[in-house]
């Protein structure tokens, strides 16, 4: 699934432009600038795919990608779909703007029928805020499976993870979608990618 390049699919604006439900999707969501985008590129092995930023509201669209060679001659559907999300909470765009990715986002991870998982992407330094709890509980409230992804570890001591996974466990632990354990990753170091392209395989159609 992952020895092979990735190409960009589409960007979709609104749900009205969503492809007919086909393979397989699994979402990353995250407050802006959390590392979503990033963290396609690294599991990929594909800087650049995924177009990321310093500024946060880079990503404003819902971006599909798939493996290469589907579509055109091949009917076959792909095994699976990354989507790469706009961010929730400050970005440094119009509010109307930030509002409308807001509204996608919220209603595409409760209505996607062929949505498997979302992963909840957390900055490792910030840790659960009230709007990550909002997503959390939309998620919970649609019983739309999730996983807890911590970004940016190499940004915070090697000895202070094990306690952070540890906390967040328990922070995550009564809710009723969550999916059990929380990888922590960090794109720039290529830390935690295997975990997450194992799950991700666990996912996929063949
Ligand atoms: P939006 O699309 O704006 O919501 O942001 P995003 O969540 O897609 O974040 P993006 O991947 O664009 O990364 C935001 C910033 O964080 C960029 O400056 C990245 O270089 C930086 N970043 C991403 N991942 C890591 C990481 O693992 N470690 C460190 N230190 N920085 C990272
Ligand atoms: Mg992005």
């Amino acid at each position: 699934l992952f020895g092979q390049p990735w190409v960009f699919v589409r960007g979709v604006p609104a749900m009205k432009f969503l492809p007919s439900e086909g393979p397989p999707e699994v979402a990353f969501a995250g407050r802006s600038n959390v590392g979503k985008s990033s963290l396609i590129n690294a599991l990929l092995g594909q800087k650049g795919l995924a177009r990321t930023s310093n500024t946060p509201g880079r990503t404003q669209e819902l971006n599909f990608f798939v493996p290469d060679g589907f579509g055109g001659d091949n009917p076959a559907l792909p095994p699976l779909a990354l989507v790469d999300m706009p961010g929730y909470g400050y970005a440094r765009a119009p509010k109307e703007k930030v509002d409308e990715w807001t509204e996608l986002v919220f209603d595409y991870l409760r209505g996607r029928a062929t949505l498997k998982r979302v992963f909840v992407l957390i900055d490792a330094r910030h840790g659960i805020k009230a709007n990550d709890e909002e997503v959390l509980k939309l998620l919970d409230k649609a019983a739309m499976s999730y996983q807890i992804v911590l970004t940016k570890i190499d940004k915070i001591k090697p000895f202070g993870i094990p306690k952070l996974i540890e906390a967040t466990e328990e922070k995550i632990r009564k809710r009723p979608a969550a999916f059990p354990g929380i990888l922590a990753t960090s794109s720039e170091k290529r830390a935690g990618l295997d975990d997450l392209q194992e799950a991700l395989g666990r996912l996929a159609e063949y």
